[in-house]
């Protein structure tokens, strides 16, 4: 049976967060970056001075209590010791970070259930990220994979960030070459994905296409 779930899938800066946050807004349902698990464990990891490269620290430090995620409207938070840490994890090096201890297969698997926890069967959930369609909600209802030039991506990216395009478009370059490159769950399109390519787009635009795929009944 399918869940009340709709999967946006894809590379760095494609536009996945502001796509499903007004996706959500619009029509009344929940959202999740799931991005926001692998940023939130990266920031935690730098600042407890965890081994990036130990997978069984990471994956227990993944379980800890010491930190967690809670969804809203704006955006996926996420707390630290009992203090919100948001503002940290958005930075481009703590997405390299987190796209690092995304390689690790245990990793992976112990931020799952908590992510697979955001749905259910009441309300409607918009899920973003690199591998909801494929691994976190197979069963979604509607996948998406969002697609776009890497220079309309780094462009995008700097100028939220006020930092170098150029830099930004090579830090991304070795971000999407991790994620679609690596052997536990890559960056890869779903079966059954609508590919929307938003290099030309502006977001109200895409938002409307993923609305007008959901009011046509969700078919393929
Ligand atoms: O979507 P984002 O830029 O916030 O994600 C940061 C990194 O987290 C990304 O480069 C790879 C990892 N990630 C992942 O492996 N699987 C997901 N579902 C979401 C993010």
């Amino acid at each position: 049976m399918s869940l009340k779930v709709v999967t946006i899938d894809g590379p760095a800066a494609s536009g996945k967060s502001s796509v499903s946050r007004e996706l959500a807004k619009s029509m009344g349902w929940k959202w999740v970056s799931t991005g926001a698990f692998y940023r939130g464990l990266a920031y935690v990891a730098q600042v407890s001075g965890a081994d990036l490269s130990n997978e069984s620290e990471l994956s227990e430090l993944a379980l800890s209590d010491c930190w967690g995620v809670i969804l809203s409207e704006e955006r996926t938070k996420v707390f630290f010791d009992n203090k919100e840490v948001t503002d940290n994890i958005y930075k481009e090096e703590v997405g390299s970070a987190a796209s690092q201890l995304s390689l690790y297969p245990k990793v992976r698997e112990s931020l799952l259930a908590a992510q697979r926890a955001c749905a259910n069967d009441k309300s409607w959930l918009v899920a973003e990220g690199r591998d909801c369609g494929t691994v976190v909600f197979p069963e979604a209802s509607l996948k998406i994979y969002l697609t776009a030039r890497s220079e309309a991506r780094a462009q995008r990216r700097a100028a939220e960030e006020g930092i170098s395009v150029e830099e930004t478009a090579k830090a991304q370059a070795e971000r999407d070459h991790q994620d679609t490159t690596r052997k536990a769950s890559p960056l890869q399109v779903p079966e059954q994905a609508h590919v929307i390519d938003t290099s030309t787009l502006d977001l109200n635009q895409v938002v409307e296409k993923v609305k007008s795929l959901i009011f046509s009944g969700f078919k393929k």
